[in-house]
């Protein structure tokens, strides 16, 4: 049994790398395969596309880059709008605001803290393009739903599954239920390559649009594909093709994406049963996760009743665990407040579940000892 104080401060998150991940860069290096869309990139789509049974990947150097990719692909406008959560990373509204376009903020549910379908309607306008729902956790949206309403008002759907690696709604891989979907590869998510993405869809003129902005304008894709004998500047476009280096890594990470999501697994499960005793005496409420939705272990989050958060994640620290909160809303940010000159809109669920949420530390190798030192912590910081 661990006790305090520790051998070392339990971090919040850490990558799981080996050998096999070394091998893997070294390979590259000694093949001087390094510029982006090379060998192991196409390796990597290939085996993305296989796995997740959707026909189009494109790996980008972050998902906040194939957000940004799928918003460029869609052209919004200026004064086009598209509808997501408040409760999420920036990157998901930032990419929204480089194109022109508005945000508009809706509130999230209660139990999955994902974007809650039944205000969606509300939120429609004449100049709605695009919905862009955040599958947090890894937990899917109600895609169901949000598909019914994007088809009746023939919107475009976009999926945040930065979180959502291996994991799906109905039987579906997250991020191939909408027009196009985004994930991350940042260290500190299930599966990582430092820093990475990928922009999935199912529909190639997208495909094909989102290649050319992806290779700076150019139809070099098509080039290495052999359907053009060369390739020139055929549209605008940016810089998003990750490195082969990096995909090489990327590619040991998805052949261990089964060994390391169940581990995450096992450890979000040992905290779940763990803290039953804590919802019980009414201290904290523990994550739901709906029956069409699978769980890949990315984040184990409480909601601390009776406003104690700050203290606990205090209390947490001093005894040598890095807990954390998660997200600071956006609609209510200093950018957003003079952005939207002074109208915050209300979305109490988001502001509650943001005051209330504390994340455990969460990763692969996290030792069960480490994780049996926590819960007890957490019992006598909420006693
Ligand atoms: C919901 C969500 N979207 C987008 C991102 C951005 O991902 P990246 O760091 O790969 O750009 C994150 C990052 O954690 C996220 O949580």
């Amino acid at each position: 049994m661990l006790e305090y104080p520790l051998p070392r401060i339990i971090p919040f998150s850490e990558p799981t790398v080996g050998e096999a991940e070394y091998a893997a860069i070294r390979q590259a290096l000694e093949l001087k395969s390094l510029t982006g869309d090379g060998k192991f990139c196409h390796e990597v789509e290939k085996l993305l596309s296989e796995m997740f049974k959707v026909k189009h990947v494109l790996l980008t150097t972050s998902c906040t880059h194939a957000l940004e990719l799928a918003m460029m692909t869609l052209e919004l406008e200026v004064g086009d709008e598209v509808i997501l959560p408040s409760f999420t990373f920036t990157s998901t509204a930032n990419v929204i605001i480089r194109q022109g376009a508005r945000p508009v903020f809706v509130d999230i549910d209660p139990d999955t803290f994902n974007l809650d379908p039944n205000l969606l309607e509300a939120a429609i306008t004449p100049k709605t393009r695009c919905i862009l729902p955040v599958h947090y956790a890894g937990q899917g949206c109600n895609m169901d739903a949000i598909n019914t309403i994007a088809r009746q008002h023939n919107l475009l759907v976009v999926e945040d599954a930065a979180q959502g690696v291996g994991t799906s709604w109905n039987g579906i891989a997250l991020g191939s239920l909408g027009d196009m979907g985004c994930y991350s590869f940042h260290a500190s998510k299930n599966i990582t390559c430092g820093e990475g993405g990928a922009l999935l869809t199912n529909n190639t003129p997208l495909a094909r649009k989102a290649e050319i902005i992806r290779e700076k304008g150019t139809n070099r894709a098509a080039f290495l594909r052999g359907e053009v004998d060369k390739y020139t500047w055929v549209d605008v476009g940016s810089s998003f093709v990750l490195t082969d280096m990096l995909a090489a890594l990327l590619k040991v990470q998805l052949e261990r994406m089964e060994e390391l999501n169940s581990k995450r697994l096992a450890i979000w499960k040992t905290y779940y049963e763990g803290t039953a005793g804590l919802e019980q005496a009414g201290l904290v409420k523990r994550p739901y996760f709906h029956p069409k939705a699978t769980n890949n272990g990315h984040i184990f989050a409480l909601l601390i009743n009776n406003g104690r958060r700050d203290e606990v994640l205090t209390q947490m620290k001093r005894r040598g665990i890095s807990c954390t909160f998660h997200y600071v809303p956006l609609h209510s940010s200093p950018f957003m407040v003079r952005y939207f000159e002074g109208k915050v809109t209300s979305l109490p669920v988001t502001d509650y579940v943001s005051d209330s949420l504390l994340r455990l530390p969460l990763f692969a190798h996290l030792s069960q000892e480490e994780c049996q030192y926590i819960l007890t912590q957490l019992y006598e910081v909420l006693a």
